[in-house]
C-alpha cells in the first residue's frame, strides 16, 4: 500500500517530528515523512531531518514582507516535494485562512493542553496558573482559528501538587511523542472521519470505562 506522504513543519527542537520520524522509519508504518521545512534557520529539528535522510529546508519568514507571501512559498515547497499531508510539529507561525483551507482535512497541528481549554501561547503555565487537576496534549485538524478545530487523538496526564510549567510540559511532552504518531497512523490507515467540527475514529478501541482520575487516592473510593 502506498504510503501517506507527509509534510512536518517545524520552528524548534523538534522532539515531535523525530517521533514522527522514529515511527516512519518502520516500512510498516503508513505514513512517510517526505519533507520538513523550518521558518527558523537555526532550528536543532533540521539536524533531526538530515539524520534520518529526510530533505528539509528553511524558508525563513522574515525574508517576507508579509504573512501572504511566506504562505505562498511554504505552500509551493511542499507541493514541490510532494506531500498530500501536513503535520505542524512546534510551528510557531500563523497560517493565513487561504493557507488554512487550501490544506483542509489535510493539515494537523500537535498542542500541549487538553483542548478547548488553554489555546495559545505556554499552555502548561495556563494549567497551573488555573489549578487544573488532569492536563495533557491534543492532535486537532487546523482551522484559521488558533488551536481551534475537529480533535483527533487527546493524552491526559495528572497534575502533580509541586509541579511547575517546565515538569508538566516534560511530562506532557511524553505523550504528545505517543499521540501523535498515533494520529497520523490512524490517519493514514483511512480511519479518520471529519463530521462537521466532531471526528469520528473507525475501528478504535476506547473502552467505556477506562479513566484517568488524577489525584490518585491509592485506590480508595
Ligand atoms: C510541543 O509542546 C507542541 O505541543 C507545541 O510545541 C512544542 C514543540 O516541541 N505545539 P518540539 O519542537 O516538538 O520538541
Amino acid at each position: 500500500m502506498a504510503r501517506l506522504k507527509t509534510g512536518v513543519l517545524i520552528s524548534g527542537s523538534g522532539t515531535n517530528l523525530q517521533a514522527l520520524l522514529d515511527h516512519a522509519a518502520d516500512p510498516d508504518f503508513p505514513a512517510e515523512i517526505v519533507a520538513v521545512i523550518s521558518n527558523r534557520p537555526r532550528a536543532p529539528g533540521l539536524k533531526r531531518a538530515a539524520a534520518a535522510r529526510v530533505a528539509a529546508r528553511v524558508i525563513d519568514h522574515t525574508e517576507f514582507s508579509d504573512r501572504e507571501g511566506f504562505d505562498a512559498a511554504l505552500n509551493a515547497a511542499l507541493i514541490e516535494a510532494g506531500c498530500e499531508f501536513l503535520c505542524l510539529a512546534g510551528f510557531m507561525r500563523v497560517l493565513s485562512r487561504r493557507f488554512v483551507e487550501a490544506w483542509r482535512n489535510r493539515l494537523v497541528n500537535i498542542h500541549p493542553s487538553l483542548l478547548p481549554s488553554f489555546r495559545g501561547l505556554n499552555a502548561q503555565a495556563q494549567a497551573i496558573a488555573a489549578g487544573v487537576r488532569i492536563a495533557g496534549c491534543t492532535v486537532h485538524f487546523v482551522r484559521a482559528e488558533t488551536d481551534s478545530g475537529p480533535i483527533i487523538v487527546q493524552g491526559a496526564v495528572p497534575v502533580l501538587d509541586g509541579d511547575n510549567a517546565q515538569t508538566l510540559a516534560e511530562r506532557i511532552l511524553a505523550v504528545e511523542h505517543q499521540i501523535y504518531p498515533m494520529a497520523l497512523r490512524m490517519i493514514a490507515e483511512g480511519r479518520v472521519r471529519v463530521e462537521g467540527d466532531r471526528v469520528r475514529i473507525l475501528g478504535s478501541d476506547s473502552s467505556p470505562d477506562r479513566a484517568l482520575i488524577a489525584p490518585c487516592d491509592g485506590g480508595r473510593p
